[in-house]
């Protein structure tokens, strides 16, 4: 499948965006391993949570799914996994594998945990070493999947990250669950803290000191009732539609505000576009606001350090907003843009030269001398929904058509994605 893109009139109107990922991914694993029935409504219904659905069901579960976003999840209790009979798939699924390894660790059963070709790229060492320090019995490919996974005793212990990760950090606090001591993370940037937040309001005993994060095993887990609010890295393709395409002006509904996701918005607003926030909430322990986003001329910034990874996700397009920025747009400290989906500054550089730009590439970002012209031209979303969704923002604000192939990917995170942007006005299809 492809998308067409036409450059077109403003943006208008009012739209919702689908679950947040993150949020799904955990509500899941976390209503498994709790004892009773929990409650999941606003899930997000794409490929990766299907995913990760799925190998949930594989280990026992029972999950109901009333519609497309609401479910019941069946929770067995910390002890109540079932060895699975196939290995694992999680597809493109980089968070639902890494925090199941942590899960899979602590079990009395051994399991294969894999994935598709995409996901056999990515490095695994990051998960797979630190559990190995606390016993874990795993057997990897050359630091790639697939894993094969043995019981073992777990023992609790620190664990001093060197990337500021929250599917690691995730993944360490999963397996302290089945440890037989106190599991500390410490970590180096502050990484989401959705695991923290929903262990937390399910019971669990987790402490809380800067960067220090304590899991102190032996209490079961509470079943959760939670309203998942709109996922902010898929607002970010609207913002930065709103910030390129001329006298755009809409509202985004209900969207997660957590501040360790909302670097978007300070990278936007330090690049000189006003986002304001309305409606501002809290749903199941997560702030929400809405989001009024207005088209404004907008400048160079330069973005690093503990920004990066408070909008980690949000580069592919923020290199769309950088193209159409007055003076330079510099990124750095962002290395692991290496290691998502695709290496996303390799990617998006090369795609984005199809389409015209001139862009510098350093190990651990990039830079952007705008204002430039973008003319539309055949890209290729390699199989990356962020960069499939991030080629189609550039094609609304380029000379002539632009056409992404292998775009299906973007029903990984963003299913509706196409719709929601003819919702607010523009020319952009799915053609075969
Ligand atoms: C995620 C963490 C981030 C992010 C990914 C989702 C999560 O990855 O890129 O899309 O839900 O924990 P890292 O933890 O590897 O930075």
């Amino acid at each position: 499948m492809k998308i067409r893109v036409r450059p077109g009139k403003s943006l208008r109107g009012s739209v919702t965006v689908p679950g947040d990922k993150s949020l799904s991914h955990r509500s899941l694993i976390l209503g498994a391993l709790a004892e009773g029935t929990s409650d999941i409504r606003g899930f997000l219904p794409a490929g990766d949570t299907f995913a990760t659905l799925h190998c949930i069901r594989q280990l026992g579960v029972q999950v109901d799914q009333h519609d497309k976003t609401t479910l019941t999840v069946h929770g067995i209790g910390l002890h109540g996994l079932k060895q699975p009979d196939v290995p694992l798939n999680f597809v493109n699924a980089g968070t639902g594998i890494r925090l199941m390894i942590g899960v899979m660790s602590g079990q009395q059963f051994p399991s294969v945990l894999d994935g598709s070709e995409q996901l056999k790229r990515r490095p695994m060492g990051r998960v797979t070493n630190p559990l190995r320090a606390m016993g874990a019995n795993i057997e990897d490919n050359a630091g790639r999947t697939p894993l094969h996974v043995y019981p073992a005793h777990l023992k609790g212990m620190r664990h001093q990250l060197t990337v500021a990760s929250a599917q690691v950090k995730s993944c360490l606090l999963l397996a302290g669950l089945y440890a037989d001591g106190p599991t500390t993370v410490i970590e180096p940037g502050p990484a989401r803290d959705h695991t923290e937040r929903m262990l937390k309001a399910l019971g669990a005993d987790l402490s809380i000191d800067g960067n220090k994060v304590t899991l102190t095993p032996g209490k079961p887990l509470q079943p959760l009732d939670i309203t998942i609010p709109a996922d902010i890295s898929s607002a970010a393709f609207l913002l930065a539609a709103g910030a390129i395409v001329p006298d755009s002006d809409f509202k985004i509904i209900n969207v997660n505000t957590n501040p360790t996701r909302t670097g978007i918005l300070e990278a936007l607003a330090e690049m000189g576009m006003r986002i304001d926030l309305e409606d501002e909430a809290e749903t199941s322990g997560e702030p929400i606001a809405t989001m009024n986003v207005q088209a404004q001329s907008v400048r160079g910034t330069h973005i690093n350090g503990d920004l990066v990874v408070r909008m980690i996700d949000e580069f592919p397009v923020l290199m769309v907003v950088a193209t159409q920025a007055k003076g330079d747009t510099r990124v750095s400290d962002a290395h692991e843009l290496r290691v998502k989906e695709t290496d996303r500054i390799a990617v998006m550089a090369g795609e984005l030269r199809k389409m015209g730009l001139t862009i510098e590439e350093y190990e651990d970002g990039f830079c952007i001398s705008g204002k430039q012209q973008l003319n539309g031209a055949i890209v290729d979303g390699h199989d990356d929904h962020r960069v499939a969704m991030s080629l189609t923002i550039a094609g609304l604000i380029a000379e002539g058509e632009t056409i992404i192939e292998d775009a299906r990917c973007v029903n990984d995170s963003f299913p509706g994605f196409v719709e929601v942007l003819q919702t607010l006005g523009a020319d952009v299809s799915w053609v075969n």
